[in-house]
């Protein structure tokens, strides 16, 4: 990350998830209503001029149609994934979670539009101060409040101790706690990955983490087509957030079981279609059998 801005990815996750709200058809995957204001786009074509910047970066590295086919499959999965959180708080709130832990949290707007759902938790979130400081400032000019059980945590994953951070927020081990960590691990170092892990491991039995990661793009393209995994990583590295680790699903099943998880799932994208899109995986133009989200267990 550049000193003194905000994560450019946080910024470019948090515009496609203003573009699936405001123009994909229904059934939509998240309706995210705060992602444009979060992302310093309030209004609809601040969101579209944005994108056909991304859009460019992509064309650049292949060529147009493709770039439009790898946005989308960017779009979704950034959906995808804030879904599975969601539903992941509603099951954990009835094995009775008291907390919600996000970490690098970015322009994340779950706790300032489901506040139904996260009514009775504590929501804790965790993420460089200097994407902080953006994101209140977002909130401020567009009037919205944040919420009193809302707590910011100032960390950087490769410079501080997590465990230290976290007591000092004021997050209790020993509540049972639902994890968020989205489209952070591919930032960090396989020891920052490993350390995190290890934190999040010794929290109450009950507790759960949803995560992303990124694999190496030979899993599911074929020789001849390229991911959009090659691309992103080139287009990321030019916003000084390169990737750091990136692991196969049976990789991270094995760091999830060094850490003391319980046990580990790795929904398929084909499986993902089914749930949110009545079987449409034309939609997401994905391979069904992508993995790329894992829920671990405590
Ligand atoms: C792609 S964004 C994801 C944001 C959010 N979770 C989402 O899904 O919209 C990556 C986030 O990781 C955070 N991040 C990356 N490296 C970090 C580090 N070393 N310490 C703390 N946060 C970091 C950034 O601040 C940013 O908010």
């Amino acid at each position: 990350m550049e000193e003194g801005k905000p994560s450019q990815t946080a910024l470019m996750v948090a515009m496609l998830r203003a573009r699936h709200f405001l123009h994909e058809p229904e059934p939509k995957i998240l309706r995210d209503s705060l992602a444009g204001l979060l992302g310093g786009a309030p209004e609809p074509e601040q969101v579209t001029r944005y994108l056909e910047q991304i859009k460019g970066a992509f064309t650049a590295l292949s060529d147009a149609n493709t770039a439009v086919r790898f946005v989308s499959q960017l779009e979704h999965s950034v959906c995808i994934r804030a879904r599975l959180v969601e539903e992941e708080l509603a099951k954990a709130k009835e094995r009775g979670a008291t907390q919600f832990v996000v970490l690098g949290a970015g322009l994340d707007s779950t706790a300032y539009r489901e506040q139904d759902l996260l009514s009775g938790l504590e929501v804790f979130e965790v993420d460089h101060p200097d994407s902080q400081r953006w994101k209140r400032d977002c909130l401020k000019n567009g009037g919205v409040d944040i919420p009193d059980n809302v707590t910011f945590v100032p960390f950087d994953f490769e410079n501080t101790t997590l465990k230290a951070a976290l007591s000092l927020g004021g997050v209790d081990s020993s509540k049972i706690t639902v994890f968020s960590w989205l489209g952070v691990q591919m930032y960090l170092t396989d020891e920052a990955v490993r350390g995190t892990l290890a934190v999040m491991a010794g929290f109450a039995p009950g507790s759960s983490l949803i995560m992303d990661f990124v694999s190496p793009s030979y899993e599911t393209a074929t020789s001849e087509q390229k991911s959009s995994v090659d691309d992103l990583r080139e287009i990321v590295a030019g916003m000084r957030e390169p990737f750091l680790s990136e692991y196969l699903p049976k990789e991270l099943a094995q760091r999830f079981d060094d850490a003391g998880f319980s046990s580990s799932e790795f929904p398929t994208i084909g499986e993902f279609a089914d749930q949110y899109l009545n079987g449409n995986l034309n939609r997401l133009e994905m391979h069904p059998k992508a993995k790329y989200l894992a829920i671990a267990r405590i």
